[in-house]
């Protein structure tokens, strides 16, 4: 690779997004490239061996003095059932906490790390070791991305957005340690039988000493990247976005405003609709667990009871996804099989006033866009949902539903961020389906096509 190659890719920049339950990575090798070359989705989950190629999931598992990272760590934690151990799951209430670095300083709780070695900070940094890895890999083995961008500057995807809170800097300091640690374990990343937590903890303190340099160029307000990837592929561009991501751990509300008349666009946000709610996916498992709980019977010592809930948490995500697909769901622990029908959710308490809740939280976003869509007598709000919460069927219906309450001569247009909506059809059309849950990586890869504005208003 010459000087020219390297100045070719001199702009490029890849853009994590640690969700709740999936990380994702995508690339963007030239903001000027067309799009459809320029931007691309980066096959982690295949490199992690997970079971979609574009998505790992974001667990960490401590056990036996080893630990184990994602497809890995999931499948120890289904084996651990019996030994009273929690993955450690969410690296997202720690981002988006308050005091980002009091909560990183936080030690993980004994469910979860027994050996009392890590603190949240370890494990963020050494997650993010491992995605660099898998990222390597990736580019690595891409036929059509050139080796030389693995160098390329680094982003990450955040629910909160507090610019010159000085959590940059923190970022900076996890990002250059974990670049030191991958560069020193290297492929031991891959391996499923995870690394032992000795050479972990050496590494982490040889990095803390000594920290690398992890390319860190800036965090992406989360919903601001949806919105990006929703105007740069859409094939009928409107004024008003009103972005709707429901992942595990949160859904995010972020509306909007595309300005075209200046040079170069600009996207300005209208603040007083933005929302985070915890009415997630996570929320919808907790239900179907509850249900699971009361339909099966408990058991009777309060140790089978406590696995028996865990082993339901663990396989709620599948339970839901084959519930919505196929109508039913089904776990079977020990000799007893439980099956669980979609009208018992849909009539169930709990699941209804979690529908309600979540409907009025919507509308309650809604009408401060339709509000401002009125004033300028726009025709139409696009309302495009993202994450994998775009894959539950009774979404769009919700939506419209909530849009009732708020009658208005604007027009909505409602649907997924994926080329299952004729807005965008100029997404590669075999990532319809999981598109809407790699359009915030997408989006934060490719934001700076569409610099945002001063937050408006
Ligand atoms: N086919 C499906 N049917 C129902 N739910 C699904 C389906 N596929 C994924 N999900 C749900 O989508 C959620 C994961 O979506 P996503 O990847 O957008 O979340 P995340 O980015 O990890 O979370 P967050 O953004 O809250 O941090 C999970 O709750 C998962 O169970
Ligand atoms: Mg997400």
């Amino acid at each position: 690779m010459d000087d020219g190659d390297l100045a070719r890719y001199d702009r490029a920049r890849i853009c994590i997004d640690f969700g709740t339950a999936l990380s994702k990575a995508s690339i963007c090798l030239d903001p000027t490239m067309p799009i459809e070359v320029g931007v691309k989705p980066l096959p982690i989950g295949g490199i992690a061996r997970a079971e979609h190629p574009l998505l790992v999931p974001s667990v960490l598992y401590v056990d036996a003095g080893r630990m184990y990272f994602g497809p890995a760590a999931l499948e120890q934690a289904r084996r651990g059932v019996e030994s009273n151990r929690d993955p450690l799951i969410s690296f997202k209430t720690v981002l988006g906490a308050t005091n980002v670095d009091e909560a990183l300083q936080t030690k993980l709780r004994p469910s979860m790390d027994p050996t009392g070695t890590f603190r949240q900070r370890d494990a963020l940094v050494l997650y993010i070791a491992f995605l660099d890895q898998l990222i390597r890999e990736a580019i690595d083995l891409a036929p059509n991305v050139p080796n030389i961008v693995a160098n390329a500057k680094r982003r990450y995807t955040s629910p909160v957005w507090r610019p010159g809170s000085g959590a940059d800097k923190t970022y900076e300091r996890i990002f250059n340690e974990a670049a030191a640690i991958s560069q020193r374990l290297g492929k031991l990343f891959l391996d499923p039988a995870g690394i032992s937590i000795a050479q972990l903890k050496d590494a982490l303190d040889r990095a803390a000493a000594q920290p690398g340099n992890g390319l860190l160029e800036t965090g992406i307000f989360e919903p601001h990247a949806a919105a990006a990837t929703a105007l740069a592929f859409t094939s009928a561009p409107t004024r008003f976005v009103l972005v709707f991501d429901m992942g595990a751990g949160t859904v995010d509300m972020a509306a909007f405003e595309f300005d075209e008349s200046t040079e170069p666009p600009a996207l300005s946000e209208l603040k007083e609709a933005r929302q985070c709610s915890a009415l997630a996916g996570d929320e919808i498992d907790r239900i179907l667990v509850e249900l699971y709980m009361r339909k099966r019977g408990g058991e009777k010592s309060r140790e089978d009871e406590l696995k028996l809930l865990r082993t339901a948490i663990l396989s709620a995500r599948d339970l839901k996804r084959e519930l919505f697909t196929t109508g039913k769901c089904s776990l079977k622990t020990g000799w007893m099989a439980t099956t669980i029908r979609i009208n018992e959710l849909m009539e169930d308490q709990n699941f209804r006033t979690y529908l309600n809740a979540l409907r009025q939280t919507v509308a309650a976003s809604l009408a401060r866009v339709l509000d401002r869509a009125e004033q300028v007598n726009a025709d139409f709000v696009d309302i495009v949902i993202a994450g994998g919460g775009a894959r539950l069927p009774f979404m769009v219906d919700l939506i419209k539903s909530a849009g009732t309450l708020r009658p208005s001569p604007v027009q909505l247009r409602i649907g997924p961020l994926s080329p299952a909506n004729p807005l965008y059809t100029g997404v590669d059309a075999s990532l319809r389906d999981i598109f809407p849950q790699i359009s915030m990586s997408v989006g934060g890869a490719l934001v700076e096509m569409m610099p945002a504005a001063a937050p408006a208003r």
